[in-house]
């Protein structure tokens, strides 16, 4: 089979799609949906997420230094789909969502209650990279639902179900329940 030389893009598949949530003094909580996202360090658990500028929870994230990673199930499809297409400058998206926001522990953002796994972040680092900029942040609280996790404690794959969007395609996908093997013993 040949290859097809293409323009270079931003084609990582699968991505998370995450809804990630933040408030700050003067804004309504809000939801924006993100795929831009990754770990980038272990102790202290940090990750990254890329926001537009021209997003509402941009200038949100940008005040309080504070936002929440709301992992998805596949159940969560529609919400983090409405959520990644609707401004929060025009909708309430827990309300319109139906969506239950829980106080965190360390932060002052809600955490979602309709997502399984709930990371609570702050920031350390911003970098500004071209189209979005960059905000590291240190994981300061997990929560997972407890009927998500396996006898060991572990995060229970075929409970969680994970939600993933696919670049270029534009799609959704679900379905991650086929074990192929495990960590280091294939
Ligand atoms: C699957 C998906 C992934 C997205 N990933 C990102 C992302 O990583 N960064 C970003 O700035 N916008 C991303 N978006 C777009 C925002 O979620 C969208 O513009 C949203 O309406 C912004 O909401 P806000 O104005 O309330 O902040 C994504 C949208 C979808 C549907």
């Amino acid at each position: 089979m040949s290859k097809v030389l293409l323009p270079p893009k931003t084609m990582l598949i699968p991505l998370p799609a995450v809804m990630v949530s933040c408030v700050a003094e003067g804004f309504k909580p809000n939801i924006i949906t993100i795929s831009w996202i990754g770990i980038v360090n272990s102790e202290p658990p940090m990750l990254s997420i890329s926001v537009k500028p021209n997003r509402h929870s941009h200038q949100i994230i940008k005040k309080s230094g504070e936002f929440v990673v709301n992992l998805t199930s596949e159940s969560n499809v529609k919400m983090a789909d409405f959520c990644g297409n609707k401004s929060g400058r025009k909708y309430d998206k827990f309300k319109e969502m139906n969506l239950t926001p829980i106080p965190a522990q360390k932060i002052s953002c809600p955490i979602i209650k309709e997502c399984p796994i709930n990371l609570e972040c702050r920031v350390t680092q911003s970098f500004v990279l071209g189209t979005h900029e960059m905000f590291i942040a240190e994981i300061v609280a997990m929560h997972i639902d407890e009927e998500c996790l396996d006898a060991k404690g572990n995060p229970d794959i075929d409970k969680l179900m994970p939600l993933v969007y696919c670049t270029g395609a534009r799609q959704y996908r679900g379905g991650l329940a086929k074990l192929l093997g495990q960590y280091g013993a294939i």
